[in-house]
């Protein structure tokens, strides 16, 4: 089997969490670098990877690593890739370039150049809503050509429609419970759920389903794919529910609703509209409260947060004996207003440019 570096891309701080899930998935010896993961593989590989990987942004294929300080010679290069070996003959492409710190600095020109050299290569036409895209980064005169086989980014699972007040991305929520050690295995509770994407990913990681199990991927396009190769579990889970979420919002649990059944996870779900200090454990069996309740900049006043973050941890110290708290905030003084004993936060993750931590407890 002809094998790949695979570049596995995230946002800054999630790496090491996603090398973890790279390793517990079956990818050999994953390294992180900054903003990815790395492993080596097949198209297999490649396909499940896509599938799978509930942490990864987007699954690159490197074609082609080389310095070059001119155009001309990015263009030499670029000619020289075998791009019949990837891409279907005249596909629709997009090149997207980025330079740094390099002789090359004009991004554009350096685009212009591979689409002329993919052009050449496959008759490709060039489209703003690509079959294919193409990679091109250039840091310190050395040019990386990789190929972009996922397409949408993976928090796409292709399932969310309706969408709260700063929702968390999927990738996101997926690797806090991965950081929270939550596995499917006891029940879970977000009393500030938004559009339901903690109890929608915790629900799914329950029913052993794939995460792109309901969407499509850029690698289904290219010539060498096998759709045998790569089977999808669609099956409808049975409750009984396992993964709560409650919020104040009406809206808010109307779209959770919606985006459950839609996932297909709606059996082992429950939502209900209820302020923070009406929330009770819902399973006499204890778990992990999970939740990202809103932080300054985005929503809310600040004042009102401390006494949210005030009364989140009042109620869960009163009546969640047992459970866990996972708490996702970019603030160590909101986190701090719950009066919960709390461990050491974990690494500063990136949410949209603004750092957030996992704040977590010991059972409580
Ligand atoms: C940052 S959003 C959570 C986003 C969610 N994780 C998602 O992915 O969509 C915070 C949520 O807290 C809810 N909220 C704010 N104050 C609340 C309160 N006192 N009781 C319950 N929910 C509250 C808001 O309605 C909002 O949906």
């Amino acid at each position: 089997m002809q094998r790949y570096d695979i570049f596995l891309t995230c946002p800054p701080g999630l790496e090491p969490v996603l090398a973890d899930e790279a390793l517990a998935t079956g990818f050999m010896t994953p390294r992180c670098i900054k903003g990815g993961v790395t492993f080596q593989g097949g198209w297999p590989h490649i396909w499940r990877a896509n599938l799978e990987l509930r942490c990864a942004t987007r699954v690159l294929v490197r074609l082609a690593s080389f310095q070059a300080k001119q155009l001309s010679q990015l263009e030499r290069h670029a000619r020289g890739v075998d791009w019949a070996a990837f891409l279907p003959p005249a596909c629709s492409v997009a090149v997207e370039a980025s330079c740094r710190k390099s002789r090359i600095y004009h991004s554009g020109a350096a685009q212009e150049r591979v689409e002329l050299a993919l052009q050449d290569a496959l008759g490709c036409r060039i489209s703003a809503a690509p079959t294919v895209t193409i990679k091109l980064r250039i840091d310190h005169d050395i040019c990386t050509l990789s190929l972009d086989t996922s397409g949408e980014a993976l928090y796409m699972r292709g399932h969310k429609q309706a969408v709260g007040k700063a929702p968390i991305r999927e990738t996101l929520a997926a690797a806090f419970l991965r950081l929270a050690g939550y596995r499917g295995q006891v029940p879970l509770l977000d009393p500030m759920c938004g559009s339901g994407t903690f109890v929608i990913e915790a629900a799914e990681l329950a029913a052993g389903l794939s995460p792109g199990r309901a969407r499509h991927f850029a690698f289904e396009a290219l010539p060498n794919h096998d759709a045998s190769a790569l089977p999808r579990n669609t099956n409808t889970p049975d409750g009984p529910p396992l993964c709560f979420g409650s919020d104040r919002n009406a809206g808010a649990i109307n779209a959770s609703q919606a985006n459950a059944e839609r996932a297909g996870v709606a059996a082992l779900t429950e939502f209900h509209q209820r302020s923070i200090a009406d929330i009770v454990p819902p399973t006499s069996q204890p778990g992990l409260v999970m939740v990202n309740p809103p932080y300054g900049g985005r929503i809310g006043d600040k004042r009102q947060l401390f006494a949210l973050y005030g009364a989140l941890g009042k109620v869960l110290a009163q009546r969640f004996a047992g459970w866990r708290l996972a708490m996702v905030t970019s603030e160590p003084g909101l986190a701090k207003a719950t009066s919960l004993p709390l461990l050491e936060p974990s690494a500063a993750i990136d949410h949209g440019g603004l750092p957030v931590r996992l704040y977590q407890t010991d059972q409580l």
